[in-house]
């Protein structure tokens, strides 16, 4: 049977993406600024919506990539994504991503959010690491995960060249032990 799952939370559902997501997900890719520190250009093409949804619950019903669509639970409304990816079940390890619409951000869902993810991660999946690549100058994703207890680890100049702009990427890390160790000393 195609995997699936849903994850809730205080103030969110976290599940796998679906085609009524579609015009919220294309609103948000093609905001420049939210799409400013991404390793693509912002959408122009609204059938870029469709196709990743598709594509994304493929995945996710495969058990290679999790993109969980982020709802607001007492509207029903689309927020955003988070994902786990580049799964190595060998290495027990995987990288996130994120995003939030423009008008969501500063109200603490994203943090909501990979609070789930990660225990989905760490725990439902086994995993021993977790890894996130980040233009450092994108602030407000350094904050993102540094309240999760992410580390930056490394420092790789001009890895990305994105519509002719050339940007460095910071490599952050959490080890699960870090993670369960943070856990218990806010419980
Ligand atoms: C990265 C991103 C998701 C972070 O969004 P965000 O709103 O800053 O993060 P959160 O949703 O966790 O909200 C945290 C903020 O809400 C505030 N907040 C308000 N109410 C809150 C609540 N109830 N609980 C927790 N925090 C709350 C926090 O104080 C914090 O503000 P601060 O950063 O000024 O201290 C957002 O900037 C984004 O989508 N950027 C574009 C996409 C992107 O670059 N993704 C990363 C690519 S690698």
């Amino acid at each position: 049977m195609a995997y699936s799952k849903t994850i809730t939370t205080a103030r969110l559902t976290l599940r796998k993406t679906q085609p009524s997501d579609a015009a919220a997900l294309f609103a948000i890719h093609a905001d420049p600024e939210v799409m400013r520190y991404f390793s693509e250009p912002p959408w122009t093409d609204r059938e870029r919506a469709a196709t990743k949804i598709a594509e994304d619950a493929a995945a996710f019903e495969k058990e290679e990539f999790f993109r969980f669509a982020i709802e607001l639970t007492s509207t029903g409304e689309y927020l955003g994504n988070c994902t786990l990816f580049s799964v190595h079940r060998q290495n027990r390890r995987a990288e996130i991503g994120y995003v939030l619409g423009r008008q969501h951000w500063g109200k603490g869902y994203m943090q909501e959010a990979l609070d789930a993810l990660l225990e989905f991660a760490f725990i439902e999946r086994d995993l021993n690491r977790l890894e996130a690549d980040i233009d450092p100058l994108n602030k407000g994703s350094a904050s993102a995960l540094e309240r999760q207890g992410f580390k930056q680890e490394g420092f790789l100049p001009e890895r990305w060249i994105v519509g002719g702009l050339v940007s460095d990427s910071a490599l952050y890390g959490l080890l699960r032990r870090d993670w369960q160790a943070r856990r218990l000393q806010q419980a």
